[in-house]
């Protein structure tokens, strides 16, 4: 998600038809950001930091539970960073929507509710949109859902229930309706899912979820060749006053538009093919080179995820490479804090630090070599400190899962273009406030 932050308050985007068909092009919020609909000025940030922290953590958790218990398939990763503004229906109803290459259904809060939980925005009320069209049990669509997670009801209409990996749920119609990213013009007629019991961890997150993943029912599946099945992000920092922006179509293509283009292939993961996996070989911190190695070597072994935040690595491969940069930014580290960091120094060294954090670069099959910078590697969860934005997280041996997460934070300011055509992922280093 994840997926991603900034002024949502003016006009955000554009969204223009081309000839050779759409071309989309819209802004994209962090949840925390004083643009988001969800900002509460009465936090603070390291309290912010600290539930970012938090979320990042149980999205790894509940991975893992979910290899161990064998939750069902459709049970994907859920919690999600990053909102975007769609228009549901005609006349249009404006929603705010989390952006999640982790799933794949669209789906909002529709009335009437058995169990919603609070928006600021209007509920969708099917009845009042002239194009709502009910899908069928017998349809494509429907049968997309894992046994058990579609059925028939009245009328033979397809009723799902799709879960998430925190036990999150959302139940109800499957349907069809005019999507509008703009606010104006025609839209395009998308399955989605008009949820009447929608429970869990979603409040605060906006009216619904826009699943970016790979399978059938995502967002960027739907549009298809309309969108040259492509579409890119790029993602300013967490409490910055500018917009992200997500495009999809031919203007989600970076190639022409930055130096340092690097391409790397992935592979598909997840119980539904959801997943975006990149297959990570080391990374560099300064002149030393850290390689994958044993359990932790295989093909598809990162998961890329704009709902998560922080960067994960498996705990041997993560060991080596904090002693590497401990070792490079050589002023006494604060032992012992109770923030949950692993790594952390006091602000007062901050100039230091900057100035002696080594170059970190991590190698991607094929060779694409994405130059990471301090911003992506440091996080102030308190005024006092500052800390490695990097986490150890468990080797997970069922093959499902992974044993790297990107989440969003070491996307920052780059441009990620997801290739679904040529089966790779693209990142182009970029200032994302001026994207
Ligand atoms: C904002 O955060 C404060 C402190 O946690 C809380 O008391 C308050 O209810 C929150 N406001 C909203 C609208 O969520
Ligand atoms: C939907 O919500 C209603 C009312 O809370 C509840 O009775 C029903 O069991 C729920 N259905 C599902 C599938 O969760
Ligand atoms: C689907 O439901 C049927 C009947 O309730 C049950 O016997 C079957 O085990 C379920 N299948 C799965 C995959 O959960
Ligand atoms: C999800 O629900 C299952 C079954 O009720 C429970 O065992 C598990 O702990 C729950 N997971 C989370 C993350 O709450
Ligand atoms: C929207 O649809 C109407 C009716 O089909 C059509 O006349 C109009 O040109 C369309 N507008 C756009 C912006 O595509
Ligand atoms: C964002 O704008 C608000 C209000 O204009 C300002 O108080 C705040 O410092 C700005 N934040 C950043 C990160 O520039
Ligand atoms: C890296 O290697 C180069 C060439 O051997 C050397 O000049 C440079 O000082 C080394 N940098 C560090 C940080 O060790
Ligand atoms: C990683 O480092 C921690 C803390 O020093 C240690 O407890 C753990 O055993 C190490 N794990 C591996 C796999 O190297
Ligand atoms: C770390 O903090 C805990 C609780 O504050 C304390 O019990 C423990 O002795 C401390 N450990 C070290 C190595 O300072
Ligand atoms: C940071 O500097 C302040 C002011 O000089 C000092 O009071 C504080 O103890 C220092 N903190 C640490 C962890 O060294
Ligand atoms: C990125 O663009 C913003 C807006 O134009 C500008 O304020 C900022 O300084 C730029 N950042 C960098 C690192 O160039």
């Amino acid at each position: 998600m994840n997926a991603l932050i900034v002024l949502f308050l003016l006009s955000l985007f554009s969204l223009s038809t081309l000839i050779n068909g759409l071309s989309l092009n819209f802004d994209i919020v962090h949840r925390d950001s004083p643009l988001s609909p969800f900002h509460n000025s009465s936090i603070s940030l390291s309290e912010l930091a600290r539930n970012a922290r938090l979320r990042s953590l149980s999205r790894s958790n509940r991975r893992q539970l979910l290899q161990t218990d064998m939750l069902p398939p459709i049970i994907v990763q859920g919690e999600g960073e990053y909102l975007m503004r769609i228009y549901v229906g005609s006349p249009p109803v404006e929603s705010w929507a989390i952006a999640d290459t982790g799933s794949d259904l669209i789906w909002v809060q529709c009335l009437p509710c058995n169990k919603c939980y609070p928006q600021d925005a209007s509920i969708f009320n099917p009845l009042k949109s002239s194009t709502y069209q009910v899908v069928s049990c017998n349809s494509q669509p429907c049968s997309f859902f894992p046994k058990n997670y579609s059925a028939c009801g009245i009328s033979s209409q397809c009723i799902y229930v799709y879960g998430y990996a925190d036990n999150s749920t959302t139940f109800g119609d499957l349907g069809k309706d005019m999507f509008n990213f703009g606010g104006n013009g025609n839209g395009s007629l998308l399955v989605f899912g008009c949820g009447h019991n929608n429970t869990g961890t979603f409040s605060r997150k906006g009216s619904g979820l826009v699943g970016l993943g790979a399978g059938p029912l995502s967002l960027v599946s739907q549009l298809g060749s309309q969108i040259d099945h492509k579409f890119s992000y790029c993602l300013v920092p967490y409490f910055s006053n500018y917009t992200g922006k997500l495009k999809m179509g031919q203007e989600a293509d970076i190639s022409a538009s930055s130096n340092g283009v690097v391409s790397t292939p992935y592979t598909l993961g997840g119980g539904q093919n959801t997943n975006y996996m990149l297959t990570l070989e080391g990374v560099s911190i300064g002149n030393n080179t850290v390689e994958t190695s044993g359990v932790n070597k295989r093909e598809g072994n990162a998961l890329i995820d704009s709902g998560a935040t922080f960067f994960l690595m498996e705990t041997s491969f993560y060991n080596k490479t904090e002693a590497l940069i401990k070792n490079s930014i050589g002023v006494q580290e604060v032992k012992n804090v109770s923030n949950g960091f692993n790594l952390c120094y006091s602000n007062n060294d901050t100039k230091t630090i900057m100035n002696n954090f080594p170059d970190f670069v991590v190698h991607y099959k094929g060779g694409a070599d994405v130059h990471l910078k301090p911003e992506h590697n440091i996080f102030f969860p308190q005024d006092d400190l500052i800390c490695l934005a990097i986490f150890p997280v468990d080797h997970d041996s069922s093959g499902l899962g992974f044993d790297f997460d990107i989440g969003n934070i070491p996307q920052i300011n780059f441009q990620v273009e997801y290739d679904l055509g040529a089966k790779q992922i693209s990142f182009a280093p970029a200032n994302c406030s001026n994207y």
